[in-house]
């Protein structure tokens, strides 16, 4: 977590700083600060605060100057204050770090720094560790190569040396540093969106390289000394538009994109109705050779995954499994050469599921991931990439983001079901057809917004609620759950409904809402008979329904357009983003960064 940059040129470095790392909020919004070279003192002046970007800016509303960096935290060794905020200065060196330092103990230790530490976080230990070396020859390169070399951990540092002006160092191992210049300067950041204005090309820092960052651009080399030229990449977001457009908050704006850009992510991988990842080149013997599959992701992510197994396994009759990222590879996992490990993620940088993807690899896995960010970690360390075509998202609350990822497991299912014979060339068409169709689908839900606001009232003096569905409707609440719980903090758990009388039933009441979905024909009967259970418990049901199921038995609340039970997934979950995104802005909380949360979680 945390979000860095820095720039150096010929224009105002606060204004480049301070609105970057607005862009970069979503990392982390506990602390933010800068650090602004002066160069009638020859020292880097820093300014930071507990509190959001936008208290910072007022800050430093007289400082100037043209190089600098900056930081947004996410708290993670060290409360939340002004102290522990970034940049950190210790002697000649002002630094800032996303990622984690695990050995900053022994090496506070070591450098019997202790009594001289302005902060309790591991980031300052690192610029000791860089000041001391320095001391002894001056050399900003080699200090910073010998301190990172005893480090342990991951990190993305940008540091200035006191009496050295014009001039960034930047340094990686795991947690990312994008890089860009123009005529007025150059810049560095942990996200492209935050430098993307100043530059369509731009690359990535290597891992394990540390670059001298000046006004005219890089030099770059790897821990030997070695210049490395870096691979340049092309910008092809419109990041320059990516305001909120009219919308109170980017998940309401985010939710409504959903129906162009799950189009979007279809069209570009089907032609003539099939299933087509040429463009991204995938090599299609993997779906051939595979006999069991590993899903790897976090979170929401996760929850795509869930819908991936229930099609995968239904259409291609593989075995799939989906796991946790952070306890994959605690979890002793049968991989052999015919394991396709599948890895999702929105951001591409989560590390758990980039060091489970590198552990699968390492263990003769094929990869594939699904991404939404070009060129990120999870990417670049895949064997198969396929883009999600979501854009940028930047509420916390991942949203369309989800919805392309489901969407890529429908065009997966089809392509890896005809590869095995498994579907016939028609009937891969008719499932493509079906698609097709969910962009309208969704598009009706979001249509039909007002009527899920009214529900939502039902929530908002809940504590608790739960959220039962069967088959397909499962994973979808699994998701709904989420969303609820990380935007209005309410607490929420999802349960297949049958599950729901194995014990938790106990804990309704007339004070817990349920939401019930049914949108699974063969399991209906069953799924109104769990409803009159939680009903005569005293529970309140909001029901969403698919409109062909409704039915006398069961009154319904929200009725979802139709579609055939395997593809309501998608329609379903945007009917429970907004169900979560109103309580949550009726509350008057802050829906696009909800407390204690950071979009991009990069630490372990
Ligand atoms: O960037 P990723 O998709 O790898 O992120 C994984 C999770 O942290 C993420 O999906 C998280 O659960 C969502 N922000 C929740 O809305």
């Amino acid at each position: 977590m945390c979000g860095i940059i820095g720039y150096t040129g010929y224009s105002d470095a606060r204004g480049v700083l301070i609105k970057g790392l607005k862009t970069l909020e979503y990392r982390g919004y506990d602390s933010a600060g800068i650090a602004l070279y002066n160069k009638n003192k020859n020292v880097a002046d820093v300014i930071k605060c507990k509190g959001r970007v936008a208290l910072l800016d007022e800050k430093t509303k007289d400082a100037a100057g043209t190089c600098g960096i900056g930081h947004t935290r996410w708290a993670t060794h060290g409360s939340v204050s002004d102290e522990n905020s970034h940049p950190h200065k210790f002697g000649e060196v002002t630094l800032v770090h996303n990622g984690i330092i695990e050995n900053f103990n022994s090496i506070k230790n070591q450098l019997g720094v202790e009594s001289m530490l302005k902060s309790d976080t591991d980031s300052e230990i690192v610029a000791a560790l860089i000041n001391a070396y320095y001391q002894k020859d001056k050399s900003p390169e080699k200090a910073i190569i010998k301190a990172v070399k005893e480090i342990t951990g991951t990190f993305a540092l940008g540091i200035m040396f006191d009496g050295i002006e014009d001039t960034i160092y930047a340094v990686r191992n795991v947690s990312p540093i994008v890089c860009c210049q123009n005529d007025d300067g150059a810049y560095i950041a942990s996200d492209i969106m935050a430098i993307g204005e100043y530059s369509d090309n731009y690359f990535i820092l290597p891992e394990l390289a540390v670059a001298k960052v000046d006004r005219n651009g890089f030099f770059i080399t790897d821990f030997h000394g070695k210049e490395i030229k870096p691979k340049m990449l092309k910008l092809d977001w419109d990041i320059k538009n990516n305001g909120k457009t009219g919308f109170p908050f980017y998940m309401e704006k985010e939710i409504c994109e959903q129906p162009s850009v799950i189009e979007k992510t279809i069209k570009s991988r089907t032609s003539g109705d099939m299933p087509d990842f040429s463009g991204e080149k995938i090599d299609e013997s993997i779906f051939e050779k595979c006999e069991n599959i590993t899903v790897i992701a976090c979170g929401t992510a996760m929850h795509a995954g869930l819908i991936g197994k229930h099609l995968i396994e239904k259409y291609c009759k593989i075995p799939v499994s989906v796991n946790m990222a952070s306890e994959y590879m605690y979890s002793d996992p049968i991989i052999n050469e015919k394991t396709l490990v599948i890895c999702v993620s929105q951001s591409g940088e989560t590390i758990d599921t980039l060091e489970a993807l590198k552990y699968a690899k390492r263990n003769g896995a094929m990869t594939l991931s699904i991404v939404n960010v070009r060129g990120s970690s999870i990417a670049q360390a895949s064997d198969n990439v396929i883009y999600t075509d979501a854009g940028p998202e930047i509420a916390v609350a991942s949203t369309k983001a989800y919805t392309t990822q489901a969407a890529v497991f429908y065009l997966i299912t089809a392509k890896a079901a005809y590869i095995k014979g498994l579907m016939s060339k028609d009937k891969v068409r008719d499932f493509i057809r079906q698609l097709n169709e969910i962009p309208s689908a969704v598009q009706k839900v979001i249509d039909g917004r007002n009527e899920i606001h009214k529900l939502s009232n039902m929530l908002l003096t809940a504590e608790h609620t739960f959220m039962i569905g069967r088959g397909l409707d499962y994973p979808t609440l699994l998701e709904a759950s989420l969303k609820l719980k990380e935007i209005s903090y309410i607490h929420s758990e999802a349960f297949a409904s049958g599950e729901l009388k194995h014990g938790t039933i106990a804990l309704i009441t007339d004070k817990t809402p349920v939401i019930a979905l049914l949108t699974q024909e063969r399991l209906m009967s069953k799924q109104v008979s769990n409803i009159k259970e939680v009903q005569s418990r005293g529970a309140q049901v909001i029901t969403f329904i698919k409109s062909s199921l409704k039915d006398e038995a069961i009154k319904c609340d929200f009725a979802l357009p139709d579609t055939a039970d395997d593809f309501t997934a998608i329609p379903a979950v945007c009917a429970m983003q907004l169900l979560a995104y109103y309580v949550s802005s009726d509350k008057g909380l802050d829906v696009d960064k909800p407390r204690n949360l950071a979009k991009v979680v990069t630490v372990e």
